[in-house]
């Protein structure tokens, strides 16, 4: 974090007046020190170090292997190259689930080991009791529902979440147990569009979505797929604004052409 008095940091209050005022808030996932720096100079309102690390950053199938340590490495990356952004932690799987006094002990170890300014976990009645542990602590909690990466083996696929009315109805009992239970915004992640306006209507504070409609007070991508770092994950929400990958390719192949013929390095490239 920078000591730059100037600039004006986006807080938590800072969402709940954008909410209040119909400005959208923007948030993206950042894992390391000079994408976090990237995308915090360009203006970015929330950064979000995913769990989804497990996947585009270690190659794991789902987000279940990665680790307290390695969350923790990676929240501290991102904090080193922020200077305004408000950055969430995911708590990963297996921090918070077992009971609230885990849960709150895992929190603050996020907190005081990152310097990062709040953290988010997966799930509604199941972890209400936690999040009220840790936001008595002082810590700001971001929840998390409809598909919930950590549960993937419950749900059995990645499909869109909450169609059939058990399950919307429980998405709606959930968003606003979660509000009361001091949550600062909500991340509503592959549900219709319908009932992510319902529920972002129906709660005071911001829903980000992601899968879920236009009508949520802000938007989430996992930065790897909106890059086009990874192309090999195309859904239907995503927009994807670069294609680093092929890019990035071009440039390889460039660079091996290169030294092969002797180009590189050139005079004016030496000592
Ligand atoms: O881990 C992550 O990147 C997330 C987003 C998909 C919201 O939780």
């Amino acid at each position: 974090m920078s000591a730059n008095k100037e600039v004006k940091r986006i807080t938590t209050n800072t969402l709940q007046k954008m909410k209040a005022s119909g400005e959208k808030i923007t948030m993206l996932t950042a894992y390391d020190f000079s994408f976090a720096k990237i995308i915090d100079g360009a203006g970015i309102d929330v950064i979000l170090v995913g769990d989804s690390a497990s996947n585009v950053m270690a190659g794991h199938e789902t987000t279940l292997p990665i680790t307290m340590d390695q969350m923790i490495y990676h929240a501290q990356s991102v904090i080193r190259g922020i200077d305004r952004c408000l950055v969430v932690v995911d708590m990963p799987f297996g921090s918070y689930q077992s009971n609230s006094d885990i849960a709150l002990a895992s929190a603050i170890r996020i907190m005081k080991e990152t310097g990062a300014h709040s953290v988010k976990l997966e799930g509604g009645e199941e972890v209400v009791e936690s999040i009220k542990r840790i936001v008595s602590a002082g810590i700001p909690v971001m929840g998390h529902l409809g598909l919930t990466p950590q549960s993937i083996y419950k749900f059995g696929t990645y499909a869109v979440r909450a169609k059939e009315e058990d399950e919307a109805n429980k998405l709606r009992i959930d968003a606003k147990l979660l509000e009361k239970a001091g949550c600062f915004a909500i991340v509503l992640e592959k549900i219709p569009a319908e009932l992510a306006k319902e529920v972002s209507k129906n709660i005071s504070i911001p829903t980000i979505g992601i899968g879920a409609g236009g009508y949520c007070d802000g938007q989430v991508l996992v930065m790897h797929d909106m890059l086009g770092i990874n192309t090999e994950f195309k859904p239907r929400f995503l927009r994807q604004y670069l294609n680093i990958h092929e890019q990035a390719t071009k440039a390889v192949q460039q660079y091996i052409k290169d030294v092969k013929s002797k180009d590189f390095p050139n005079e004016n490239e030496q000592y």
